[in-house]
């Protein structure tokens, strides 16, 4: 979230890698342009310094400017249940340290926009994606019930399912059928004191007057927030989730 959270993630999340001897890292970017998309160069800026894999939601399209990347680079997905024809493309198979990885992008549809079934979408990808690696899901969504389902939905068939979008870290990590690792919602890498990463005035003012209010990303207190989800490299089956919140120490 904003640029205080894009140097916690560079500071903590890219070393995590090496130190923790991780093998891929899924970072969601749907709001590290001043909260509102990625950019061109933040994409890039993150590929480089060792994600594997970017993920968006409802913010795809804000920097209308990314929408050639998105055509162009496979790592970077966006929902795959946007309407046929949205620029980009939503789910990869990525080469990684420990072999193929599949990454699967969903969006909800309680309180939020009409995008078509994500149940029905994530059927439809997983009988074309490669058969016996490891398969993580992305539902990003607003409603824990709607995320607690598709967890449901797709254990024993997928590594995991792990929610995002609310910005708010849930205490639900667990396996699903023992087989799927589960979180509703990954949290945020971004400032804790804010009204979900913003500052709080202008959202404060909104709730309390109606009026329009420019929102900025706040830059106090941050902190990464995230999952760490292990699993066998040959038929995905997850054997464990721990939930990641590490302060970043100044920005
Ligand atoms: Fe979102």
């Amino acid at each position: 979230m904003g640029s205080a959270g894009r140097q916690a993630f560079l500071d903590l999340a890219i070393p995590m890698k090496r130190e923790r001897k991780v093998d891929m890292i899924i970072v969601n970017g749907e709001n590290s342009a001043a909260g509102k998309g990625i950019s061109t160069k933040i994409a890039k800026q993150f590929l480089e310094a060792g994600a594997d894999v970017i993920t968006l939601g409802d913010h795809t399209y804000d920097q209308r400017e990314v929408m050639g990347f998105l055509n162009e680079e496979s790592r970077i997905i966006r929902p795959a249940n946007f309407a046929p024809g949205c620029p980009g493309h939503g789910f990869v198979t990525v080469e990684t340290g420990a072999g193929r990885v599949n990454v699967v992008s969903l969006i909800g549809r309680v309180f939020m926009n009409p995008y078509d079934c994500p149940f029905r979408k994530a059927d439809q990808i997983l009988a074309q994606l490669p058969k016996n690696i490891p398969t993580f899901v992305e539902i990003h969504a607003e409603a824990t019930s709607e995320k607690v389902a598709m967890g449901h939905y797709l254990a024993g068939r997928v590594t995991a399912v792990v929610g995002t979008h609310t910005h708010v870290q849930t205490s639900d990590n667990r396996l699903l059928k023992d087989h799927t690792a589960y979180l509703t919602d990954a949290g945020m890498t971004g400032s804790k004191d804010s009204i979900i990463g913003c500052e709080k005035d202008a959202v404060l003012k909104r709730f309390l007057t109606g009026l329009p209010a420019r929102f900025e990303p706040a830059k106090e207190d941050c902190s990464l927030e995230g999952a760490i989800i292990t699993c066998e490299s040959h038929g995905g089956k997850a054997t464990a989730i721990e939930r990641v919140r590490i302060p970043h120490p100044a920005v």
